[in-house]
Protein backbone atom coordinates (compact mmCIF):
# COMPACT_ATOMS: atom_id res chain seq x y z
CA UNK A 1 0.00 0.00 0.00
CA UNK A 2 1.25 3.22 -0.85
CA UNK A 3 2.26 6.47 1.53
CA UNK A 4 1.65 9.61 0.89
CA UNK A 5 1.94 13.28 2.61
CA UNK A 6 -0.80 15.35 1.96
CA UNK A 7 -0.55 19.30 3.11
CA UNK A 8 -3.48 21.21 4.37
CA UNK A 9 -5.17 17.69 5.83
CA UNK A 10 -6.75 19.35 9.05
CA UNK A 11 -9.83 20.30 6.82
CA UNK A 12 -11.00 21.08 3.09
CA UNK A 13 -9.71 19.56 0.28
CA UNK A 14 -7.07 18.10 1.97
CA UNK A 15 -8.95 16.71 4.70
CA UNK A 16 -11.09 14.85 2.25
CA UNK A 17 -8.48 13.80 0.62
CA UNK A 18 -6.10 12.60 3.17
CA UNK A 19 -9.34 10.28 4.42
CA UNK A 20 -10.37 8.72 0.87
CA UNK A 21 -6.46 7.73 1.10
CA UNK A 22 -6.51 6.51 3.90
CA UNK A 23 -9.94 4.25 3.25
CA UNK A 24 -7.74 2.65 0.88
CA UNK A 25 -5.36 1.34 3.27
CA UNK A 26 -2.92 4.05 2.17
CA UNK A 27 -1.10 5.72 4.73
CA UNK A 28 -1.21 9.44 4.72
CA UNK A 29 1.32 11.69 6.26
CA UNK A 30 -1.19 14.03 7.08
CA UNK A 31 0.38 18.00 7.95
CA UNK A 32 -1.01 21.10 9.07
CA UNK A 33 -1.14 23.16 12.17
CA UNK A 34 -4.32 21.94 13.58
CA UNK A 35 -2.67 19.05 15.96
CA UNK A 36 -6.33 18.88 17.09
CA UNK A 37 -8.04 18.45 13.77
CA UNK A 38 -4.96 16.08 12.51
CA UNK A 39 -5.77 13.41 15.67
CA UNK A 40 -9.34 13.95 15.18
CA UNK A 41 -8.64 12.27 11.46
CA UNK A 42 -6.24 10.04 12.75
CA UNK A 43 -8.72 8.86 15.42
CA UNK A 44 -11.34 8.57 12.79
CA UNK A 45 -9.08 5.19 11.02
CA UNK A 46 -7.48 2.59 11.54
CA UNK A 47 -4.34 3.00 13.84
CA UNK A 48 -1.46 4.23 12.29
CA UNK A 49 -2.89 4.88 8.63
CA UNK A 50 -3.03 8.46 9.18
CA UNK A 51 0.26 9.87 10.63
CA UNK A 52 -0.37 13.41 12.12
CA UNK A 53 2.40 15.67 11.69
CA UNK A 54 1.41 19.66 13.18
CA UNK A 55 3.79 21.75 11.24
CA UNK A 56 3.81 25.45 10.75
CA UNK A 57 4.39 25.95 6.65
CA UNK A 58 5.17 29.81 7.07
CA UNK A 59 8.21 28.11 9.00
CA UNK A 60 10.55 27.44 6.66
CA UNK A 61 13.02 26.02 9.27
CA UNK A 62 10.69 24.15 11.28
CA UNK A 63 9.21 22.35 8.27
CA UNK A 64 12.43 20.77 6.79
CA UNK A 65 12.59 18.82 10.63
CA UNK A 66 9.62 18.05 11.30
CA UNK A 67 9.13 16.25 7.68
CA UNK A 68 12.32 15.05 7.91
CA UNK A 69 11.44 13.19 10.90
CA UNK A 70 8.04 11.96 9.08
CA UNK A 71 9.83 10.13 6.60
CA UNK A 72 12.39 8.60 8.38
CA UNK A 73 9.49 7.23 10.16
CA UNK A 74 7.87 5.69 7.00
CA UNK A 75 11.41 4.90 5.24
CA UNK A 76 10.14 6.48 1.60
CA UNK A 77 7.02 8.42 0.13
CA UNK A 78 5.49 7.39 -3.00
CA UNK A 79 3.61 10.44 -3.38
CA UNK A 80 3.39 14.50 -2.40
CA UNK A 81 0.38 16.28 -2.29
CA UNK A 82 0.79 20.10 -1.97
CA UNK A 83 -2.58 20.97 -0.95
CA UNK A 84 -2.51 23.95 2.08
CA UNK A 85 -3.12 27.19 0.67
CA UNK A 86 -4.00 31.14 2.16
CA UNK A 87 -5.15 33.99 0.57
CA UNK A 88 -7.06 36.65 1.82
CA UNK A 89 -9.55 39.00 -0.22
CA UNK A 90 -8.17 42.17 0.15
CA UNK A 91 -6.44 45.40 -1.61
CA UNK A 92 -2.58 44.54 -1.89
CA UNK A 93 -1.69 47.59 0.40
CA UNK A 94 -4.02 46.88 2.90
CA UNK A 95 -1.46 43.69 3.70
CA UNK A 96 1.04 43.59 5.68
CA UNK A 97 4.68 43.05 4.82
CA UNK A 98 4.19 39.86 6.76
CA UNK A 99 1.13 38.83 5.47
CA UNK A 100 2.97 38.94 1.83
CA UNK A 101 5.87 36.68 2.77
CA UNK A 102 3.80 34.32 4.71
CA UNK A 103 1.53 33.91 1.53
CA UNK A 104 4.28 33.22 -0.71
CA UNK A 105 6.10 30.41 1.69
CA UNK A 106 2.99 28.37 2.21
CA UNK A 107 1.77 28.71 -1.13
CA UNK A 108 4.70 28.43 -2.94
CA UNK A 109 8.31 28.35 -1.01
CA UNK A 110 7.09 25.50 1.56
CA UNK A 111 5.97 23.60 -2.04
CA UNK A 112 9.43 23.45 -3.72
CA UNK A 113 11.15 22.94 -0.02
CA UNK A 114 8.59 19.63 0.31
CA UNK A 115 9.38 18.77 -3.21
CA UNK A 116 13.08 19.58 -2.23
CA UNK A 117 12.77 16.81 0.73
CA UNK A 118 11.64 14.01 -1.16
CA UNK A 119 12.52 14.41 -4.66
CA UNK A 120 15.75 12.26 -4.20
CA UNK A 121 14.03 9.53 -2.92
CA UNK A 122 11.34 9.64 -5.96
CA UNK A 123 14.44 9.57 -8.23
CA UNK A 124 16.19 6.99 -6.86
CA UNK A 125 13.53 4.73 -7.09
CA UNK A 126 12.57 5.75 -10.44
CA UNK A 127 8.70 6.22 -8.79
CA UNK A 128 6.83 9.16 -7.26
CA UNK A 129 4.12 11.55 -7.85
CA UNK A 130 4.28 14.99 -6.50
CA UNK A 131 0.24 16.82 -7.06
CA UNK A 132 0.38 20.55 -6.54
CA UNK A 133 -2.70 21.91 -6.11
CA UNK A 134 -3.03 25.47 -7.92
CA UNK A 135 -5.84 27.15 -8.96
CA UNK A 136 -7.42 29.06 -11.72
CA UNK A 137 -6.26 32.15 -10.74
CA UNK A 138 -2.40 30.48 -11.53
CA UNK A 139 -3.89 31.22 -15.01
CA UNK A 140 -5.90 34.18 -14.78
CA UNK A 141 -5.41 37.63 -12.59
CA UNK A 142 -7.76 39.13 -9.50
CA UNK A 143 -8.13 42.26 -8.49
CA UNK A 144 -7.50 42.29 -4.32
CA UNK A 145 -5.83 39.29 -4.53
CA UNK A 146 -2.53 39.77 -5.94
CA UNK A 147 -0.17 38.02 -3.51
CA UNK A 148 -2.08 34.65 -3.49
CA UNK A 149 -2.29 35.29 -7.72
CA UNK A 150 0.76 35.57 -7.98
CA UNK A 151 2.37 32.72 -5.89
CA UNK A 152 -0.31 30.41 -7.70
CA UNK A 153 1.10 31.71 -11.21
CA UNK A 154 4.36 30.46 -10.16
CA UNK A 155 2.87 26.79 -9.05
CA UNK A 156 2.11 26.82 -12.39
CA UNK A 157 5.66 27.51 -13.80
CA UNK A 158 7.01 25.57 -11.27
CA UNK A 159 4.92 22.78 -11.99
CA UNK A 160 5.74 22.49 -15.18
CA UNK A 161 9.57 23.50 -15.44
CA UNK A 162 9.81 20.37 -13.13
CA UNK A 163 7.74 17.66 -15.02
CA UNK A 164 10.44 18.30 -17.82
CA UNK A 165 13.32 17.91 -15.72
CA UNK A 166 11.82 14.66 -13.76
CA UNK A 167 10.16 12.77 -16.13
CA UNK A 168 12.80 11.08 -17.07
CA UNK A 169 13.30 9.75 -14.19
CA UNK A 170 10.21 8.28 -14.16
CA UNK A 171 8.84 11.06 -11.34
CA UNK A 172 5.55 12.32 -12.37
CA UNK A 173 4.38 15.65 -11.59
CA UNK A 174 0.56 17.24 -12.16
CA UNK A 175 -1.09 20.36 -11.24
CA UNK A 176 -4.59 20.82 -10.61
CA UNK A 177 -5.98 23.96 -10.84
CA UNK A 178 -9.54 24.38 -9.46
CA UNK A 179 -12.18 26.81 -9.38
CA UNK A 180 -14.42 28.07 -6.10
CA UNK A 181 -14.45 24.52 -3.85
CA UNK A 182 -17.19 24.94 -1.00
CA UNK A 183 -14.11 24.59 2.27
CA UNK A 184 -13.39 27.26 4.87
CA UNK A 185 -10.75 28.83 2.77
CA UNK A 186 -10.92 32.81 3.01
CA UNK A 187 -12.73 32.79 5.95
CA UNK A 188 -16.00 31.37 4.60
CA UNK A 189 -17.33 27.72 6.25
CA UNK A 190 -17.85 24.56 4.80
CA UNK A 191 -20.99 23.73 3.57
CA UNK A 192 -22.41 26.81 2.95
CA UNK A 193 -21.58 27.23 -0.74
CA UNK A 194 -24.55 26.34 -3.13
CA UNK A 195 -23.80 23.33 -5.09
CA UNK A 196 -24.37 25.03 -8.58
CA UNK A 197 -21.42 27.79 -8.37
CA UNK A 198 -18.96 25.87 -6.10
CA UNK A 199 -17.18 22.32 -6.26
CA UNK A 200 -18.02 19.93 -3.28
CA UNK A 201 -14.32 19.15 -1.92
CA UNK A 202 -15.05 15.11 -1.49
CA UNK A 203 -15.90 15.21 -5.45
CA UNK A 204 -12.56 17.40 -6.40
CA UNK A 205 -10.51 14.55 -3.90
CA UNK A 206 -11.74 11.54 -5.93
CA UNK A 207 -10.91 13.37 -8.97
CA UNK A 208 -7.52 13.54 -7.66
CA UNK A 209 -6.96 10.21 -6.64
CA UNK A 210 -8.04 9.51 -10.40
CA UNK A 211 -4.99 11.27 -11.38
CA UNK A 212 -3.06 9.51 -9.14
CA UNK A 213 -4.51 6.13 -10.31
CA UNK A 214 -3.58 6.41 -14.12
CA UNK A 215 -1.06 3.99 -15.18
CA UNK A 216 2.92 4.12 -15.23
CA UNK A 217 3.90 5.89 -18.28
CA UNK A 218 0.66 8.20 -18.35
CA UNK A 219 0.66 11.59 -16.62
CA UNK A 220 -1.84 14.36 -16.21
CA UNK A 221 0.09 17.87 -16.12
CA UNK A 222 -2.78 19.55 -15.49
CA UNK A 223 -6.19 19.48 -14.76
CA UNK A 224 -8.75 22.12 -14.80
CA UNK A 225 -11.82 22.25 -12.63
CA UNK A 226 -14.75 24.26 -12.61
CA UNK A 227 -18.15 24.70 -10.83
CA UNK A 228 -20.20 25.38 -14.01
CA UNK A 229 -21.98 28.03 -12.29
CA UNK A 230 -18.97 30.06 -11.17
CA UNK A 231 -18.90 33.56 -13.63
CA UNK A 232 -15.64 34.32 -13.96
CA UNK A 233 -13.57 31.51 -15.94
N1 LIG B 1 -11.54 27.04 -1.69
C1 LIG B 1 -11.42 27.54 -2.91
O1 LIG B 1 -12.34 28.20 -3.43
C2 LIG B 1 -10.17 27.27 -3.70
C3 LIG B 1 -10.17 27.59 -5.06
C4 LIG B 1 -9.05 27.32 -5.82
C5 LIG B 1 -7.94 26.75 -5.22
N2 LIG B 1 -7.94 26.44 -3.89
C6 LIG B 1 -6.76 25.83 -3.31
O2 LIG B 1 -7.12 24.57 -2.79
C7 LIG B 1 -6.23 24.21 -1.74
C8 LIG B 1 -7.04 23.73 -0.55
O3 LIG B 1 -7.78 24.81 -0.06
P1 LIG B 1 -9.13 24.61 0.78
O4 LIG B 1 -10.19 25.24 -0.02
O5 LIG B 1 -9.27 23.22 1.24
O6 LIG B 1 -8.79 25.60 2.01
P2 LIG B 1 -9.04 25.48 3.58
O7 LIG B 1 -10.31 24.78 3.89
O8 LIG B 1 -8.83 26.87 4.09
O9 LIG B 1 -7.84 24.55 4.07
C9 LIG B 1 -6.50 25.01 3.97
C10 LIG B 1 -5.58 23.98 4.60
O10 LIG B 1 -4.23 24.53 4.54
C11 LIG B 1 -3.65 24.44 5.84
N3 LIG B 1 -2.73 25.55 6.09
C12 LIG B 1 -2.97 26.87 5.95
N4 LIG B 1 -1.91 27.58 6.37
C13 LIG B 1 -0.99 26.67 6.80
C14 LIG B 1 0.31 26.76 7.39
N5 LIG B 1 0.88 27.96 7.64
N6 LIG B 1 0.96 25.63 7.72
C15 LIG B 1 0.37 24.42 7.50
N7 LIG B 1 -0.83 24.26 6.94
C16 LIG B 1 -1.51 25.37 6.62
C17 LIG B 1 -4.85 24.53 6.79
O11 LIG B 1 -4.52 23.91 8.03
P3 LIG B 1 -4.21 24.67 9.40
O12 LIG B 1 -5.02 25.92 9.44
O13 LIG B 1 -4.58 23.64 10.44
O14 LIG B 1 -2.74 24.92 9.37
C18 LIG B 1 -5.91 23.72 6.06
O15 LIG B 1 -5.76 22.36 6.34
C19 LIG B 1 -5.38 25.46 -1.47
O16 LIG B 1 -4.13 25.33 -2.10
C20 LIG B 1 -6.16 26.58 -2.14
O17 LIG B 1 -5.32 27.64 -2.55
C21 LIG B 1 -9.04 26.70 -3.11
Amino acid sequence: MPTWIVTGASRGLGRHLAAQMAARGWTVIACARDAGALKQLADAHPSGRIRAVAVDLANAGDLRSALIAALADVGFVDGLVNNAGIGAYKPFLDHSEAELLQTLQVNLGAVMQLTHIVLPGMIERRAGHIVNIGSDLGRRPLANMAAYVAAKHGLTGFSHSLLREVKQHGVKVSLVNPGIIDTDFGGATEGSKDEAWSLRPAVLANLILQIIDQPGATTVDELSVHPLGQGDF
